[in-house]
């Protein structure tokens, strides 16, 4: 909320404040720990398309549809708004203080842009373009398929997945600070430390769902040409 003569500086730094916090909460209380969820939910694809569907992509009820659209979608709006009003008032000065904190600053910026893009690409290509175009959820073999010979799917993947996990562990740091969780050094120096574990862990989920789905979509396209046309050659090992 933008601060008006009426409010003396005390009230307005206090709305900023209740702002921040509302902020960073909306963030992490439903958002962060949906995603840990869901990236947990798609490790499902080692064990295969039957898993990855039930896990991810299960038809749910439609109130069940609606609660967890809400759930996710409407604090997801929101953090953005918020974040893109913070964004207005970023200056860039990264030249004259280089130091690495105001580096992550920075960082925390360019990767919320990333998210936005990310997620609007993934939200319509993962989600409203199968049920707009085929009345369906996003399937194992279109999702891996893809991942595996569109090279554009599975860099905006891997960039969206790393854009996501720094954006989340660092938030969670300085929302951390927002909170007066790292009122001491050591305290701020274990609050960085859980910060670049959860960054790790979030990569390491994300970026073990991409690879599961890009070698099973190399698998899915040799059971194709292995049904369509039989090959005879040496070195060619049937995919059941
Ligand atoms: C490994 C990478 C990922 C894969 C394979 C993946 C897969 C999917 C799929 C298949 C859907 C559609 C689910 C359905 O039809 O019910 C979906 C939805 C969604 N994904 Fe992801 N996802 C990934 C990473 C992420 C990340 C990092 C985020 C960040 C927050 C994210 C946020 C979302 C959101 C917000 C939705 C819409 C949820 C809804 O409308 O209920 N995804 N994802």
């Amino acid at each position: 909320m933008s601060s008006t003569t009426t409010e003396s500086p005390a009230e307005s730094q206090s709305s900023s404040l209740m702002s921040s916090r509302m902020g960073s909460l909306l963030a992490f209380a439903p958002l962060s720990v949906w995603t840990l969820w869901h990236l947990y939910a798609n490790l499902s694809a080692y064990e295969g398309p039957h898993a990855w569907e039930a896990a991810v992509t299960a038809q749910r009820a439609p109130l069940v549809e609606v609660i967890t659209s809400t759930v996710v979608l409407l604090p997801l709006i929101l953090h953005t708004i918020w974040g893109i009003r913070r964004l207005r008032i970023v200056k860039v000065n990264n030249v004259q203080y280089g130091t690495f904190d105001n580096l992550k600053f920075l960082l925390q910026r360019l990767s919320a842009v990333g998210v936005v893009l990310f997620l609007g690409a993934h939200i319509y290509k993962a989600r409203i373009e199968p049920m707009v175009m085929h009345g369906r959820h996003e399937t194992f073999g279109d999702i891996s398929f893809q991942m595996h010979h569109h090279l554009p799917t599975l860099i905006v993947y891997i960039l969206g997945v790393l854009g996501v996990a720094y954006h989340m562990a660092n938030g969670l740091s300085t929302g951390g600070i927002t909170w007066g969780y790292a009122a001491t050094e050591k305290a701020r120096q274990r609050l960085t430390l859980i910060s670049y574990l959860f960054f790790v862990l979030l990569l390491g989920m994300g970026w073990g769902t991409i690879y599961a789905l890009h070698n099973a979509g190399e698998h899915d396209r040799r059971t194709e040409r292995d049904i369509t046309a039989p090959a005879t050659g040496p070195g060619v090992q049937s995919a059941h």
